[in-house]
């Protein structure tokens, strides 16, 4: 039984994720809806502790399935230590990039087969998923020069090539295409002002629910 909503919202780096999710925890919170905000890699402290592995460590060797395990058991923490319990007490979470991000960066930047994502994601979730998630679509140079313009050290991510970049924007397209009744694909190449009304529309209609 939960009580809470799903929201996930994922998006290349600089899509402007944590822009909107700024304003869905007012819109929200404005409307007495309890929401906690949350992201992924991380959302607890073993999460963020595999986070800073998975986007900070710049020099390491990698091989894939390290990245997907890694990726899976900070998903296993958050599920189990977070986002359930909050979900059963009634609250809503909105979750800073989850699984779609797994089949887009390891499936389709990485190369990993869908299925064997699929085998993690059926263990590790055991049939929850997100009520809703919101694809913030843009083209691979505008969330280049987005993120430039923020002026982070780029992670390990933002530092591979532009070929992995369309790569997975396009599983992130395709994920969209394939499953529109609950993820939504918002073009979010237009200005903030109106990708926040959409996404207000969006949630407007998920409140009724
Ligand atoms: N629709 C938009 N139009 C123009 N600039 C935007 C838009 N949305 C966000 N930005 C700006 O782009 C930059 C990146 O936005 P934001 O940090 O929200 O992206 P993000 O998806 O959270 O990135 P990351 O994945 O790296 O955390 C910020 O400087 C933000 O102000
Ligand atoms: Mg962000």
């Amino acid at each position: 039984m939960r009580a809470g909503k799903f929201i996930t919202v994922e998006g290349s780096d600089g899509a402007g994720k944590s822009t909107q999710i700024d304003f869905m925890k007012h819109w929200l919170t404005e409307r007495d809806i309890p929401v906690i905000q949350t992201r992924e890699p991380g959302g607890t402290e073993v999460g963020e502790l595999i986070r800073s592995i998975l986007l900070n460590e710049r020099e390491a060797n990698f091989s894939d399935g390290t990245e997907l395990l890694l990726v899976f058991a900070a998903r296993m923490q958050h599920l189990d230590e977070r986002i359930r319990p909050a979900l059963r007490k009634g609250c809503w979470v909105v979750c800073d990039r989850f699984t779609d991000a797994t089949y887009a960066y390891q499936g389709g930047g990485r190369g990993i087969e869908e299925e064997r994502i699929a085998v993690l994601e059926r263990w590790v979730q055991k049939g929850l998923q997100p009520d809703l998630t919101l694809f913030l679509d843009v083209p691979v140079e505008v969330s280049l020069n987005r993120a430039r313009l923020r002026g982070a050290l780029p992670d390990r991510f933002e530092r591979e090539s532009a070929g992995f970049k369309e790569a997975v924007r396009t599983a992130y397209r395709n994920r969209a295409l394939a499953d529109p009744g609950r993820i939504r694909l918002v073009d979010a190449g237009r200005p903030v002002e109106m990708v926040r009304q959409e996404i207000e529309k969006i949630l407007a209609g998920l409140i009724e629910v």
